[in-house]
Order: structure tokens, then C-alpha cells, then sequence
């Protein structure tokens, strides 16, 4: 099976590689002006899916733009068929394809592929996380101060600002460094190899998640909610770090919380 997502992963980002700057349709979702789709991300998706089906056809999807296929299944895909989307329309290369199975509700597998660098982050469950067949594992740092970290936005911000900024503003002045990079499916995976050294958004859907956070924790990252209790993928916050400035970077999200209520 994790050989299927690899393979599914690949062909996806392939074809989303050979149509950067390619896209005829840019629709808005849920008439929201910033949360974009194309007719990449949908294609894109139903590469991903058909190649699954045909081997497996009688598995339940839940995948961004096609919802749940609400088949009675233990074993259900979930799928992000373009995760930085608002990247690619405008040929930032970075964005990736995100495919994690889960079976009778655990995620057991993930495969995170990033067809601008050709990087695939993958994990299985109890077996570690690779990227590129390499073994991975989390930073070693243990201060913010000398912390690289990420963060990103709802696509609502606007109507619903939260407390969005203030963690941003609190982090800047307690890290190294604060980064947007505007894909978290990646983002999880940059904490996992230890390029980063922790991740917080406050709304993310499981499709931004489900891959990512198995290659994280097989990374050996740690990952909560904001206030610090064991997180799932059907929660919209997620907290990740090495664990080691997990602490510290609780922390600072509930100063923000407390600030504004
Ligand atoms: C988005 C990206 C972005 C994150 C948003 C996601 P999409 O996914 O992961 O980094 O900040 O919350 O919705 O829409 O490009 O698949
Ligand atoms: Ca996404
Ligand atoms: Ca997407």
C-alpha cells in the first residue's frame, strides 16, 4: 500500500510540476475570496484516486475537492491532491501532494512528495520516517531563540482574525525566525527533517494534516492542540515541534490565548 501512495504521489506531482503556470480556471471556494481552486487540484485528484481504485476498489476516500465517498470501509484514503494551492496559481513552486491511509480510524501510512525539489517524505506506522528512502528525524535544538519557525493563515483571517496575529507577533519576538511558506502538508514534513523546528496553524482540515503528522511523529516530533493536549487530524489546531521547545512554545500560544480571550 505505501508503495501504491508513492506511486500515486509521483504521477500527481508530475502532472502538477508539467502545469505550472499552465492553469485555465481559477474558481473561488465557498465564496471566499482568497481559497482558490483549479482544474490542477481536480485533476490532480482523480489521478490520485482512480490509481487507487483500481486496486482497491471497494476503500473509502476522503479527499479535498470530491468530500467524503462515504463507502463502508476500514480503510479510508485521505487525500490532498494539491496542498499550496495559492503558490501554484502563482508559480511559487512550493506545494506538494499529500496521501495518508487510514484504517479503522488510525492513520497507518503517509506519503508527503514535493515534485519541485523531488522530494518524497513517507512513514508507516512503528517504522520511522524516510525522505527519499533516507531516514529522517526531528531538529535537536532546544531554544526558541535559535528556532526556525512556521506558521500559516486561515483563508477566513479576515472575517475571523482570532488570535491568529498575536501568535504570529509573539513568535517573532521569541524565535529566530517565523516563516509562512503556505503549504503544511510540507511545513510538517520541513519540522520532521529538521529544517524547522515547530509548526502551529489554528484551522487546518485533516487532508492538510493526516500525512504529515505520521511523518512527523515518526520523525520523532511531538504534536498537541494549543493548549498542550494530545491533538487528532479531525481537530483544527495543530501544534508540532522536535519536542524539545514544545514547552516553550506552548507557552507563547497561551499568553496570545489569554490576551484575547
Ligand atoms: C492550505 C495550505 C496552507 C495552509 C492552509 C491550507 P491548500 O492548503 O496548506 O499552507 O495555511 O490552511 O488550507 O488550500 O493549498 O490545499
Ligand atoms: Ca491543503
Ligand atoms: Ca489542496
Amino acid at each position: 500500500m505505501i508503495e501504491l501512495a508513492t506511486e500515486a504521489a509521483r504521477e500527481a506531482g508530475r502532472y502538477l510540476k508539467m502545469n505550472v503556470g499552465k492553469i485555465k480556471h481559477v474558481e473561488r471556494k465557498l465564496g471566499q475570496e482568497t481559497n482558490l481552486v483549479t482544474e490542477i487540484d481536480k485533476r490532480s485528484e482523480a489521478i490520485i484516486i482512480t490509481k487507487i481504485k483500481q486496486r482497491y476498489p471497494h476503500h473509502d476516500f476522503l479527499a479535498e475537492e470530491s468530500g467524503s465517498h462515504q463507502k463502508p470501509s476500514d480503510f479510508r484514503w485521505i487525500i490532498d491532491p494539491l496542498d499550496g494551492t495559492t503558490n501554484f496559481t502563482h508559480g511559487f513552486q512550493f506545494f506538494s501532494v499529500s496521501i495518508a491511509l487510514e484504517v479503522q480510524g488510525e492513520i497507518v501510512l503517509g506519503v508527503v512528495y514535493d515534485p519541485t525539489m523531488d522530494e518524497l517524505y513517507s512513514a508507516e506506522k512503528g517504522k520511522g520516517a524516510t525522505l527519499n528512502g533516507r531516514s529522517i528525524h526531528v531538529s535537536d535544538r532546544s531554544s526558541l531563540i535559535d528556532s526556525l519557525l512556521v506558521t500559516g493563515f486561515p483563508y477566513d483571517i479576515r472575517e475571523n482574525p482570532g488570535n491568529a496575529v498575536q501568535h504570529f507577533v509573539n513568535f517573532l519576538m521569541e524565535a529566530q525566525a517565523v516563516r509562512r511558506l503556505g503549504s503544511a502538508a510540507l511545513d510538517l514534513c520541513y519540522v520532521a527533517a529538521g529544517r524547522l523546528d515547530g509548526f502551529w496553524e489554528g484551522l487546518l482540515n485533516p487532508w492538510d494534516m493526516a500525512a504529515g503528522v505520521l511523518i512527523l511523529e515518526e520523525a520523532g516530533g511531538k504534536y498537541t492542540d494549543f493548549r498542550g493536549f494530545p491533538s487528532t487530524i479531525y481537530q483544527k489546531q495543530l501544534l508540532v515541534s522536535n519536542g524539545l521547545i514544545h514547552e516553550k512554545m506552548l507557552e507563547v500560544l497561551r499568553r496570545g490565548l489569554n490576551a484575547t480571550g
